[in-house]
């Protein structure tokens, strides 16, 4: 009896060191973990295909990993025990989906895609030890089965409101993929300014990306602008480096062009596209602007259809951004162009032509073998026919599109604008836009409304956080609003509803937080 109590607490002991060292983020769907450890070191062998470049490059990674953080690398075909990488097409947890087992001489990764393998080494990576031992690495024995709640796991960077390196965009998008995001939401243009060359239109990266000052602070700080000229533009060949970039840690770049408003910078450049033929600004104010594309000139349709197949051409994601948002009508309602389309097609008001203009652009998307998607004001006036809606004013725009049959992606500002302030004591705090959005509520949220019956809920493609730049400046500052809700957010978008545990999360937090030290990544600790 006295060794059946002393093997018991032997097991419980050794259960609990295991415990420790896994913090996977997101959670895994299934995980069971078993006796003994998997000892990592240079003499272990990584086995896969190597006429496979999809996995070569994933074996890759892994070993890139080892070596940044480790200061070893795993061999081919070495004597020691052995980490496999393997494609099994007939698997059966879809495109996503994953196998890891570790045992005491072999751990195994096994997926029916790569996007699956890809996914088990991010587990794998978060199963190591932050600290190695004498050079090895002691890996907990166990089996995760493991795919994902939901298919769009997105975020969103402003890089209009201020622009960051491609070397910073590549930093992100890895750390995205830390988390198992797939969606890049790439916001390329704004009032105050325009991020991407178009070579059909010169002036957009020589007028439209450059603006005189930056607003300081908020508006109401009294402390007006900086005097201080501020661009930048990622040129075509950058920006398919992006695509690429991201391609290869399965993340998909969805570009957004704004309009019709949100769009002085490239009025500025092109004064005949607004109502009133100008003179326009690139603006260093926030906020929102009046001036925006006229919806009654057919030259507004030409550029943007024109800008729009350079777009295409760039980035081959299935959705396309269009904004959408915040289109003010006061130039409408006094323009005559406007006045005439609204009469010509038997257009009820200003909103209805918003609706107009963008179920035109939704048809030229589709005759391109794409798909639209826009913030929720594009439900107003009518939503256009093939259109995807983000659901950012709260979940109503979403709760409506789903009822209407139109998939939606859940950005609830409540819950999912990261540009918002981590504490209620702002004071302490870097200057941000406002709200209060700490870690917990980002984790509270369920994509699902309640408002939603089974059918219409299979319209929830996913949830996304957004990260508006407007006091963001700086590379540091992005990051450290980035995470750690970004993590809470992956967990929303990854885990079984379940198995969603608060408290379960933060001690995984602790140990993701030194990870993040090592690799060099800001964060803000939640504790502090
Ligand atoms: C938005 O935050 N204006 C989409
Ligand atoms: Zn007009």
């Amino acid at each position: 009896m006295k060794r059946l109590i002393h093997l018991a607490f032997l097991l419980i002991f050794a259960a609990s060191v295991s415990a420790q060292q896994i913090s996977i983020i997101p959670k895994p769907a299934e995980m069971h973990l078993k006796d003994g450890n998997f000892t990592l070191n240079a003499t272990s062998s990584i086995n896969y295909d190597t006429n496979n470049i999809e996995i070569s490059r994933i074996a890759q990674f892994f070993n890139d990993y080892l070596e940044t953080v480790y200061g070893f690398e795993a061999t081919e075909n070495a004597d020691g025990n052995s980490i496999s990488f393997k494609i099994i097409s007939s698997l059966d947890l879809g495109k996503e989906g994953y196998l890891l087992k570790v045992e005491t001489d072999a751990i195994v990764i096994t997926a029916s895609s790569a996007n699956g393998l890809f996914y088990g080494l991010q587990s794998l990576k978060q199963l190591l030890p932050v600290e190695a031992t004498n050079t090895s690495l002691a890996i907990p024995c166990l089996d995760i089965k493991d795919q994902p709640r939901f298919a769009w796991r997105g975020n969103m960077l402003d890089v209009a409101r201020h622009f960051f390196p491609v070397s910073f965009i590549k930093k992100y998008i890895d750390i995205l993929a830390m988390y198992k995001i797939n969606t890049f939401h790439w916001h390329l243009t704004e009032d105050q300014g325009w991020r991407i060359e178009i070579k059909k239109y010169p002036l957009l990266t020589e007028i439209s990306h450059w603006r005189e000052e930056t607003m300081v602070d908020h508006y109401n700080s009294g402390k007006g602008m900086d005097g201080i000229g501020y661009g930048g533009f990622y040129t075509q060949d950058q920006c398919r480096e992006i695509v690429r970039y991201a391609a290869e840690r399965y993340i998909t770049v969805v570009p957004e062009i704004e309009m019709p408003g949100h769009s002085m910078a490239v009025l500025a450049a092109y004064p005949n596209l607004g109502c009133t033929g100008g003179p326009y600004e690139v603006t260093g104010v926030w906020g929102v602007h009046k001036d925006v594309y006229c919806a009654g000139k057919e030259e507004t349709f030409e550029f943007l259809q024109n800008v729009l197949d350079e777009v295409l051409d760039i980035f081959p994601s299935e959705f396309i951004h269009i904004g959408g948002d915040e289109c003010p009508k006061d130039a409408w309602k006094q323009c005559d162009a406007c006045q005439k389309r609204i009469k010509e097609n038997g257009l009820e008001d200003e909103h209805e032509l918003q609706s107009w203009f963008i179920t035109r652009m939704d048809k030229y998307l589709s005759s391109k073998g794409r798909r639209l998607i826009g913030w929720d004001e594009i439900l107003e006036g009518g939503l256009a026919p093939e259109a995807t809606v983000m659901s950012w004013r709260g979940e109503k725009g979403g709760i409506e599109a789903a009822k209407q049959k139109h998939e939606v992606v859940m950005s609830p500002n409540s819950h999912m604008y990261i540009d918002h302030y981590q504490s209620r004591d702002k004071d302490k705090e870097p200057l941000a836009i406002g709200g209060f959005l700490p870690v917990q509520k980002v984790y509270s949220y369920e994509p699902i409304p309640e408002a939603l019956n089974a059918e219409e809920a299979k319209y929830v493609l996913g949830v996304q956080t957004n990260l508006w730049t407007e006091y963001v400046a700086t590379t540091k500052k992005a990051e450290y609003m980035l995470l750690p809700r970004l993590q809470a957010q992956a967990e929303v978008a990854w885990t079984p509803k379940k198995l969603k545990d608060f408290k379960d999360f933060e001690k995984r937090l602790e140990t993701d937080y030194l990870r993040l030290d090592k690799l060099g990544i800001n964060y803000r600790n939640h504790k502090q």
